[in-house]
């Protein structure tokens, strides 16, 4: 089914105590004196994850220019998707978020932004028939330039450089030159991002919403011999009622369904790292109140950067945006209620989506006492499963890689927590490009560590390629309430 009938709001099986212990980290959090928030506000806090601009002046010339500059996003954008994620948080949508883990300076071309934006509309395509609901787009892209690293600095033959942290801060090569922070960047992230835009907004509104249908899909993945014929039935059963479903509405000839057909939304989003570029865009918009952080729609807090008292924390408590936060496995219930006081203190509808990652070996056991701690407080977010960033492991020759099958029993052990804790599994999140990348292993196609070699492009962390990530969809897609 294509467009269902909303569901009603879910219901809890924990009993919501607004008194509770566990409201009492969130209320703490929630009416701490943090002082008074400007966008700058963050500038007197310990900010982690950073590479020092060695000249002041240039730093300030580059903010100063990016404050000049027109938004690359709208407050009535950014409002819309809140909205749309309140209705998540009621169980009436789900979201699907994914995109490179880096974007790259040098691979803002048409055919990359195309081949993500088909891949990101086909499986939800594919999730809207598996969940019976509206799926909202979120890209990891137009923005999507700086990176957190394990190392602040690399060491190669006994010399040491600041490590690469995306395109927005510093370049790959290792030489001296290419890892300092650099100001310019910022000013050429911004202009690739808003190319990028203008490509991906042109696309949305001209014939692009004719890739809804599976005859422009490559599907050869259902063909692979390693595929048990039960999943072959299953996958060729969902391609033929997707297939049902979009005729027949095509079929009613009313405008607005197919006008409806015809739009496709997306939203960006970005890991929202560098605080100069997010401060330098956030505004105040005529007849609305508040900051704008006008970079993205939906920015999200690194596991690495949420510390409570840092500048992260501080800047994205102040901004009208949707926040999204990830949350790993050393993340403790009261941590978890904490930041949801600290990012959100009225409880306001749409504002938090928090993001799991916990990996597959962790996800049964390390998720529940979150949920049930945060179900418990009675405050509102949205839950999404990130299954990429706790399952990466290296291969002997160093290679980063991640295996299908982990990826796919985090979301199914993430929806087996929700389910059993009887809260909204609400989203997901993946790596991934439309290109034909070797960079994950598994799936149908079978690639394994001696195909990483073949075309391992990432800057940054391995991503699902076009067919893997479409099989992946077809995979959560049978399993979804
Ligand atoms: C990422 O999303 O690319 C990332 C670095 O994730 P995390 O902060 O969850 O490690
Ligand atoms: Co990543």
């Amino acid at each position: 089914m294509v467009v269902s009938l909303l569901s009603g709001p879910m219901r809890s099986k924990i009993p919501r105590m607004s008194t509770s212990e566990s409201s009492a980290a969130a209320e703490r959090a929630a009416t701490k004196d943090r002082g008074a928030w400007t966008p700058t506000s963050w500038q007197a806090r310990p900010a982690a994850q950073q590479v020092p601009y060695e000249d002041p002046g240039a730093l300030k010339a580059a903010v100063e220019m990016l404050g000049r500059l027109p938004p690359l996003v709208t407050s009535f954008e950014i409002e819309k998707l809140k909205q749309h994620i309140a209705e998540a948080q009621e169980g009436r949508r789900f979201v699907l978020q994914g995109g490179d883990c880096a974007e790259s300076l040098d691979d803002c071309r048409p055919d990359p932004i195309a081949a993500k934006l088909k891949i990101l509309l086909q499986m939800s395509m594919v999730l809207i028939h598996g969940g019976g609901r509206p799926v909202v787009r979120i890209g990891r892209f137009a923005g999507q330039y700086a990176k957190p690293r394990s190392k602040p600095l690399e060491t190669r033959d006994g010399l040491s450089l600041p490590s690469y942290f995306g395109d927005l801060v510093n370049r790959p090569p290792f030489e001296p030159e290419a890892r300092k922070a650099d100001p310019t960047l910022l000013v050429e992230a911004y202009q690739k991002s808003a190319l990028t835009l203008n490509f991906i907004r042109s696309l949305v509104d001209s014939g692009f919403a004719d890739l809804h249908h599976p005859e422009f899909w490559d599907l050869s993945f259902m063909e692979s011999a390693t595929l048990s014929a039960s999943l072959r039935e299953d996958y060729a059963r969902t391609v033929r009622e997707v297939e049902q479903a979009l005729s027949f509405m095509e079929s009613l000839g009313e405008r607005t369904v197919s006008k409806q057909l015809q739009r496709v939304e997306f939203f960006t989003s970005h890991e929202g790292l560098n605080l100069w570029y997010e401060s330098a865009q956030t505004r105040q918009v005529p007849r609305r109140e508040g900051w704008y952080d006008l970079t993205t729609h939906m920015p999200w807090i690194g596991e690495r950067t949420r510390q409570l008292d840092g500048a992260h924390i501080e800047f994205f408590r102040g901004i009208r945006n949707p926040v999204g936060v990830k949350v790993g496995p050393t993340a403790t219930p009261e941590t978890v209620l904490e930041l949801i006081g600290a990012l959100n203190p009225d409880d306001e509808p749409g504002k938090l989506v928090i993001i799991t990652r916990m990996g597959a070996s962790r996800v049964r056991d390390g998720l529940p006492p979150i949920l049930e701690a945060v179900e418990r407080s009675g405050r509102r977010v949205l839950w999404m499963c990130d299954p990429m960033h706790g399952n990466t492991v290296s291969t002997e020759s160093g290679r980063k890689t991640r295996d299908f099958e982990n990826i796919l029993a985090e979301v199914e052990g993430c929806m087996a927590v929700h389910q059993a804790v009887g809260t909204y599994f609400g989203g997901v999140h993946f790596e991934l490009t439309g290109d034909d990348v070797t960079e994950c292993i598994g799936g149908a196609d079978g690639l394994t560590e001696q195909d990483l070699e073949r075309n391992y492009a990432t800057l940054c962390d391995p991503r699902l390629n076009y067919r893997q990530a479409l099989e992946m969809s077809f995979r959560i897609a049978r399993r979804m309430p």
